[in-house]
């Protein structure tokens, strides 16, 4: 059976949990040559390690910190020769406002980890990839990505940001090689979405009912679509917004 990341270096970020631990995992399944974790959370990045099959490591890193992702990024070639396959993942969610009642730290904050740190991470991975002449890069958008987030201002802002940064990237690099899709989940359980839900049964029940088949969406199937967006398999699937919601979004 044809492995999907067989061979490739690939770097997740916010693989402490969730959709990026889920994602790990399943590189490591589909034979990654070695998949770093990173996550500001190093100690579930490396929980995360010890749950993969084959050769992973992890590294604390704050994505808001450009030059720490430099480094982080610069070690992995490094060591590893190349960076074949990155998975931007790494975010934070909020508790909903009302748009103008929204505290403008609370826009900087979101806007830093959700767009800021992708922008970061693509610039510093572009620059290798673009030098070794092929790369795939994953960013995780969401359904906010396409409509908006009630109360969500700056995270559906954030979001739709991601799938233009991840156009832009795409149109600007595929003649060197490189695709830059963005993945948009829907409502997934992880620890975020558990967060959000707070034991707010209303609210449980609300979101489970937004996705289409009325259940949470697992992360392990986030990541089987990461796993393919960033494998030979998608090789011409380029600057596309991937949902992973049952259908959801389906208008
Ligand atoms: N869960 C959902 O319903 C859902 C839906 C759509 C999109 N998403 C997106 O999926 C991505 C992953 O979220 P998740 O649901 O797996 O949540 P999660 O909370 O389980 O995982 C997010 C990870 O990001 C890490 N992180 C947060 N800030 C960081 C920083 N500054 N530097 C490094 N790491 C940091 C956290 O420590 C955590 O391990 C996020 O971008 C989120 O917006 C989630």
């Amino acid at each position: 059976m044809v492995q999907l990341a067989a061979g490739k270096v690939v770097f997740v970020t916010g693989g402490a949990s969730g959709i990026g631990r889920a994602a790990a995992i399943e590189f490591s399944v589909e034979s990654a040559a070695h998949v770093v974790v990173a996550d500001i959370d190093v100690e579930g990045a490396e929980a995360t390690v010890v749950a993969m099959r084959g050769s992973g490591s992890s590294v604390q890193l704050d994505v808001t910190d450009d030059d720490a992702v430099a480094e982080a990024i610069d070690q992995i070639v490094n060591e590893h020769g190349r960076i074949d396959i990155a998975f931007n993942n790494a975010g934070i969610n909020d508790v909903p406002h009302q748009f103008h009642d929204l505290p403008v730290e609370r826009w900087d904050r979101m806007l830093d980890v959700n767009l800021g740190s992708v922008y970061s991470c693509m610039r510093h991975e572009l620059r290798h990839m673009a030098s070794a002449g092929r790369g795939a890069i994953i960013n995780t958008s969401s359904g906010a990505g396409i409509v908006a987030a009630p109360g969500l201002p700056h995270y559906t802002a954030a979001k739709h940001g991601v799938i233009g940064l991840s156009k832009a990237a795409a149109q600007e690099y595929a003649r060197q090689g490189i695709r830059v899709n963005a993945v948009l989940p829907g409502s997934t359980d992880t620890t975020m979405l558990q967060n959000f839900i707070a034991g707010d049964e209303g609210m449980a029940s609300i979101i489970a009912k937004s996705n289409i088949r009325g259940e949470l969406i697992r992360p392990e199937a986030v990541a089987a679509a990461v796993v393919w967006l960033g494998s030979d398999h998608a090789g011409m699937v380029n600057g596309q917004s991937l949902v992973v919601d049952g259908g959801g979004l389906v208008r």
